[in-house]
């Protein structure tokens, strides 16, 4: 049976009794057709319709078809055009296929003929939007597979990717620091209209505050010092695509106020420049502050907030997620066996229950990174708990799963005291080393240089310090 394909289609003849009569041959329940008699009419129809098929004649009184054509196909590249000419001139034909169109039928009609050709383009056209179709669930699905788990929290967050994906509204994603909110922001963009333009990021909390505003910007030759040549912003860098502002609740406040203005009026200038310039960006940002104590405390605009935060995802944190644990370690341990060729095949059921009942305050990074080192030091073929760092092993039993206490036995030096605590103290504050400075009194820089010297310099961290 013939499928029948719904579609617009514009015919347009200033013989009007030619017009009538194609339009009566070609009449179908699924078909709309809708008629014009010169150029001008044919364009005004294009603006208010979603025409899938023109059929022109080449004269017509105000401009000629193949002008006609090449206007309407600039501004509606997806028009599928026939062009018919009562004068049956090979030039006219060549010409017309060269600036796009479909093909060219002789008048008079052959009305058949017409038919045939026309169920033809309709066919072709069906069959591009289900490869589309095909082609964008495809990719979801692949982007999907990045974001393992089987609990119900992250298959909740999952859904919420595939709704937002679909519209340009601005989400806030938020969540502790290494629960994955990276990777749900590209899912986001990977499975948008954008996803073949860029997806930018700029990470708020790595970036000295101006370098952040000439990052964000660019700017202008001359417009500070060092500032040699002119220099694109990754707002103008995203266009057509989208920006990631990550750890937003880092940025400072004049900062916002650029931001907010960009956002609300779709116009921002170069650092030193005076020209407005316009960029189509969509908008995600992530922040594993809680952005309400930020505004009650005069951190963070609340205006700014609200533009940010039209759907917010929340990525749970991995100690709430049940069964996701067992599900990221064996991942996990299969890609790092592989990487570093080791016939590592699995965990002893203590390690196993280590892992389990650890809190993992630095979330699946933690876990990423404790495998990974795990996998390293395992000569055989399973995991066992001595080859779990040293955080995990400390979990004594019945001790607080917020990890709020260090115990330290007497016996122990003070230099391997001052190990403990200090490791404590940033996995209490999720690996923030300035954080975990100010807690213990020490400069951010000797916690760095004693982490280099344990070995441990990318601790909590993806891909070493930043
Ligand atoms: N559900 C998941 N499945 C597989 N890998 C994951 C998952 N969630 C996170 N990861 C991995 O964990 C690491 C941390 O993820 P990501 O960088 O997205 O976290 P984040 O929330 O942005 O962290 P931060 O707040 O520190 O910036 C990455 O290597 C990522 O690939
Ligand atoms: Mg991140």
């Amino acid at each position: 049976m013939k499928k029948e394909i719904p579609c617009t289609i514009l015919i347009v003849d200033d013989d009007v009794n030619a017009l009538k009569g194609m339009k009566q041959f070609l009449t179908r329940p699924e078909r709309q057709i809708i008629t014009a008699e010169t150029a001008g009419q044919a364009m005004s129809a294009l603006g208010t319709k979603t025409v899938d098929v023109m059929i022109s004649d080449i004269r017509l009184p105000d401009q000629s078809g193949i002008a006609l054509m090449e206007e309407a196909l600039r501004l509606y590249p997806e028009i599928d055009v026939i062009l018919m000419t009562g004068y049956a001139s090979i030039e006219d034909a060549v010409t017309a296929m060269q600036k796009g169109a479909d093909t060219y039928l002789t008048k008079p009609l052959n009305p058949e003929e017409l038919e045939i050709v026309l169920t033809r383009i309709l066919q072709k056209r069906e069959l591009v939007r289900e490869n589309r179709e095909l082609l964008k669930r495809l990719s979801g699905q692949e982007v999907m597979q990045d974001i393992l788990g089987t609990s119900r929290e992250i298959r909740q967050v999952l859904k919420s990717i595939r709704e937002v994906a679909v519209s340009d509204a601005p989400v806030l994603i938020e969540g502790e620091t290494g629960t994955g909110k990276e990777l749900v922001a590209r899912a986001i963009h990977r499975n948008s209209d954008r996803a073949e333009g860029p997806f930018v990021v700029v990470n708020c909390a790595a970036l000295h505050e101006n370098l952040l505003e000439s990052e964000l910007f660019g700017h202008e030759k001359g417009a500070f010092t060092g500032a040699v040549r002119q220099k694109k912003g990754r707002f103008e860098l995203a266009h057509g695509g989208t920006l990631f502002l990550d750890e937003i609740g880092e940025m400072r406040l004049e900062t916002q106020a650029k931001i907010l203005r960009t956002l609300e009026y779709g116009t921002f200038e170069r650092l030193g420049g005076t020209q407005p310039l316009q960029a189509d960006v969509r908008i995600l940002s992530a922040t594993n502050r809680d952005l309400q104590k930020e505004i009650r405390e005069g951190r963070f605009r609340e205006d700014l907030f609200y533009r940010l935060n039209v759907v917010t995802i929340r990525v749970p944190p991995l100690r709430e997620r049940a069964g996701d644990v067992t599900v990221l370690a064996n991942a996990f341990l299969k890609r790092f066996a592989a990487v570093q060729k080791k016939g590592v095949k699995g965990f002893s059921r203590e390690a196993l229950r280590l892992l389990e009942t650890y809190p993992w305050p630095g979330n699946v990074r933690e876990l990423e990174h404790a495998i990974e080192r795990a996998v390293i030091m395992c000569q055989g073929d399973l995991i066992e708990a001595e080859h779990l760092p040293e955080p995990i092993l400390q979990q004594a039993p019945g001790q607080d799963k917020g990890g709020q206490t260090v115990v330290l036995p007497v016996g122990i030096s003070l230099k391997e005291a001052e190990k403990a605590l200090i490791l404590k103290t940033l996995e209490h504050v999720g690996y923030h080393r300035g954080k975990a400075a100010e807690i213990l009194g020490i400069s951010k820089r000797k916690i760095e240089y004693l982490l280099k010297a344990w070995g441990m310099s990318g601790l909590g961290r993806k891909g070493g310090a930043r």
